[in-house]
């Protein structure tokens, strides 16, 4: 048996043009960061981190915030610094409004091979409203541009169930990203996070977020124009033509271990540790070593986290990897109930999401993981 080493790499870049009002990652207003100062201190804490993990990682992943501000230059000393596998998948979110056909190609030259590319929308009259930093032209001109620069891969991201949003006005806003023809879509509805300005519109009646029905409605609509289109639904929230899903996010998925560097970016190391750094971008610069939280490996919360991603993908949760890893399982009679009501799938000791468990992988996940039980092996 030769042993999985696959590890995956990610770097937070927190800072952004500006801040949306409906996001709730880490991030802060770019207003002149020292750029050099950061990858200084991302060489520091991969060098601090790495010792944990054996061999080369197999992905890069650069998100944030805004990775696409970072200069190109730095992105290719963090990559050689990093020196992933050869043919290695190594991903960069990037910002419609940051980047030319020129640093597009500098991005590429930097050893970027897929470029994610946050459209969040296409329609002029909900651009406003989630106060985009960039025009909707723009948009449709960058997912050219980037198509152009010779990336090997390339995400669309784009939001749906936007408060006023209708179903018509959805289909209008597949149409236009339909036809930048992207080989990757990640697809998010929503969600009003707490501590945010739209939590605090929806509060006031400002804001009205779309109804479940609607949601659900639309969440199908989605999936049955990118199915005809030839996308495949390989996880809850992610479309991919044939041969384009994300390598990265499967390591997440597949319950592989990833080396997390930056501020609030989170690890989990191949012993089973997760740990999350300060999120603090001006602590970070300067301290030595940036851990928060340390959370050493418990079997339930290990078990639970198994339930949540590994089901959220098409090839799903195996109950045998789970009880190697942490001795418990979900009782067979919770996994027995879901499939009675068609949400669950099960082949061997794989369990799937059925279509219809799609849309509610979390209440799933849920109620399997109130079921864990010490394995009887
Ligand atoms: C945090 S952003 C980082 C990338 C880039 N700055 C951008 O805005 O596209 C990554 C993804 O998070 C998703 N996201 C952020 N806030 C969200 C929310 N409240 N509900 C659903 N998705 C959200 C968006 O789909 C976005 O593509
Ligand atoms: S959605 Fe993206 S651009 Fe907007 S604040 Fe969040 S990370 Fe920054």
């Amino acid at each position: 048996v030769i042993a999985d080493t696959r590890w995956g790499a990610y770097i937070h870049v927190p800072w952004c043009r500006r801040r949306c009002p409906y996001c709730a990652f880490y991030v802060e207003v770019d207003r002149g960061t020292d750029w050099r100062a950061f990858a200084d201190a991302v060489v520091a804490e991969v060098d601090l981190r790495r010792p944990s993990f054996a061999g080369p990682p197999s992905t890069v992943f650069f998100g944030g915030g805004t990775p696409s501000r970072m200069p190109p230059p730095l992105f290719r000393r963090l990559v050689t610094h990093l020196n992933p596998i050869v043919g290695a998948e190594v991903s960069a979110e990037i910002n419609p409004e940051d980047v030319t056909p020129d640093t597009l190609a500098a991005l590429r030259d930097a050893g970027i091979t897929r470029a994610s590319v946050g459209l969040q929308t296409m329609d002029n009259r909900f651009a406003p409203l989630l106060n985009r930093a960039c025009t909707i032209e723009r948009a449709s001109e960058v997912a050219r541009e980037v198509a152009e620069a010779g990336f090997e891969s390339w995400s669309a991201d784009v939001m749906f169930a936007l408060p006023g949003q209708t179903l018509g006005d959805l289909d209008a806003d597949l149409d236009r990203l339909l036809a930048a023809d992207p080989p990757h879509v990640s697809l998010y509805g929503l969600t009003i996070e707490p501590g945010t300005p739209f939590e605090r519109g929806v509060a006031r009646g400002a804001l009205v977020p779309v109804d479940d029905d609607t949601w659900r409605e639309m969440y199908d609509h989605v999936r049955a124009r990118l199915a005809e289109r030839g996308y495949e639904q390989y996880e809850v929230s992610n479309f991919a033509r044939p041969g384009h899903r994300s390598r990265h996010n499967r390591l997440y998925w597949t319950d592989r271990p990833y080396l997390g560097v930056g501020p609030s970016a989170h690890g989990l190391l191949p012993d089973g540790t997760r740990y999350a750094n300060i999120a603090d971008a001006r602590r970070y610069l300067t301290h030595a070593d940036p851990t928060d939280v340390v959370e050493p490996f418990e079997p339930r919360a290990r078990a639970i986290d198994l339930l949540i991603s590994n089901l959220r993908h098409i090839e799903g949760f195996d109950i045998d990897h789970c009880v190697r890893v942490t001795g418990l399982a979900p009782r067979s009679a919770a996994v027995a109930a879901l499939i009675r009501a068609g949400a669950l799938d099960q082949v061997g000791a794989t369990l799937r999401l059925t279509p219809a468990g799609f849309p509610i992988a979390d209440g799933v996940a849920g109620r399997l993981a109130d079921a864990l039980a010490p394995a009887s092996t």
